[in-house]
């Protein structure tokens, strides 16, 4: 297939394109914002096409859906904590990209597959069993998860009244390798190697479903190529955690005294709890995620920011100030 990655040179594009190269021919288009790094496909240099470039700009994105058999649409802007603080770019690319993006698959008839987040439905309660499903109302909390909403409604209208050829897959919180230094996991394990305190929000009581990125792009791959157009998929590992028990482990698998963290202000609007059902997606597809070990994968991750400090060393000192500016 010819495959057009919009957002590739991403924590979970660049993770899908590494694995994508050997059987496809691959063009990534990506505006290498500061969530996006060459350093993250240099894997790939030789096998693929990079273009830097703006989802939102039109002519350039026809121009390469024309040569396309298939899109995966992962370029989105995706920390909470920045749409918190200038909403603005979210709405640009997550819902304008999006619209720019559909508008060029309807013109030429590719097949697109948008990748969203669960974050879509909204938060549950700490203490019910509830998960999301396929039939959840949306109902999201903070800008990032309203532009993401945004635009898979713009994806589910534009195959109702356009007939495009789109799926939809809507997965909970990623880690593995290539996550910028701004998010969670990997902001709590550059903390432990810069010699600073791992930071948890509030009371670390927030739960969040973790999966490993490889389980996300295997699931994407399944839905590609199996998924029945017009459909919304969940992906989820059954892997749900709260913060404080994240921030132990990723303590205990570097040697750390349990206690050695600060509890810093909250977010503002925090979502208590997300958890997926996933067995729609295993149960039509045949879908499995494999990286359940929760433990043996934060671990490979904290080993991946060991032997990489020259691909996040760069991005550390910023982000921290930034946080620091937040008192965060
Ligand atoms: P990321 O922030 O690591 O990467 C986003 C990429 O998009 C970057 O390479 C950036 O340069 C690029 N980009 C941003 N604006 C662009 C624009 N206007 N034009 C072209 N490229 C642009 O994000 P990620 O964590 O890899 O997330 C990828 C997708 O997966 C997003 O759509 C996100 O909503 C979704 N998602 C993420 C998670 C998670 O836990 N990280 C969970 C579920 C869904
Ligand atoms: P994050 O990685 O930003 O993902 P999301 O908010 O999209 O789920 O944060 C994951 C959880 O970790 C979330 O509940 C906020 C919390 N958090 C901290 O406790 N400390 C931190 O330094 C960061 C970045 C997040």
């Amino acid at each position: 297939m010819r495959l057009l990655v919009t957002g590739g040179a991403g924590f979970i594009g660049a993770n899908f394109v590494h694995g994508a190269v050997g059987e496809h021919a691959v063009t990534v288009l990506d505006a290498l914002t500061y969530a996006g790094s060459r350093e993250s496909l240099a894997p790939v240099d030789d096998d693929i096409r990079l273009v830097q470039g703006d989802i939102a700009d039109a002519e350039l994105v026809t121009k390469l859906v024309a040569e396309a058999d298939a899109v995966v649409h992962f370029a989105a802007e995706t920390h909470v904590d920045n749409a918190l603080a200038d909403p603005e770019p979210f709405l640009h690319t997550n819902v304008i990209g999006t619209y720019t993006v559909l508008e060029a698959v309807r013109r030429h008839g590719v097949r697109l597959h948008h990748i969203s987040t669960d974050e879509v439905y909204g938060d549950l309660a700490l203490d019910e069993p509830a998960r999301f499903t396929a039939a959840t109302p949306y109902n999201p909390s903070s800008p990032y998860s309203s532009t993401k909403a945004a635009a898979d409604m713009l994806v589910r209208a534009w195959v109702r009244s356009y007939g495009v050829r789109a799926t939809i897959s809507n997965c909970s919180n990623n880690y593995g390798p290539y996550q910028h230094v701004e998010k969670f996991i990997p902001r709590q394990i550059t903390n432990v190697l810069t010699g600073r305190r791992p930071k948890l929000y509030g009371a670390g009581t927030n739960v969040r479903d973790w999966i490993h990125v490889d389980d996300h792009n295997s699931a994407v791959w399944r839905i590609l190529t199996d998924g029945q157009i017009g459909r919304t998929y969940l992906i989820g590992a059954e892997g749900e955690r709260d913060n404080l028990s994240v921030m132990r482990t990723i303590l205990a698998l570097m040697d750390r005294d349990p206690d050695d963290f600060d509890h810093v202000v909250d977010r503002v609007g925090h979502d208590l709890r997300y958890a997926i059902d996933p067995s729609q997606l295993c149960d039509e597809l045949g879908w499995k995620p494999r990286r359940t070990d929760f433990q043996e994968g934060l671990s490979a991750t904290i080993d991946w920011y060991r032997d990489s400090e020259s691909w996040w060393r760069p991005l550390k000192e910023q982000v921290e100030s930034t946080y620091q500016m937040r008192g965060q």
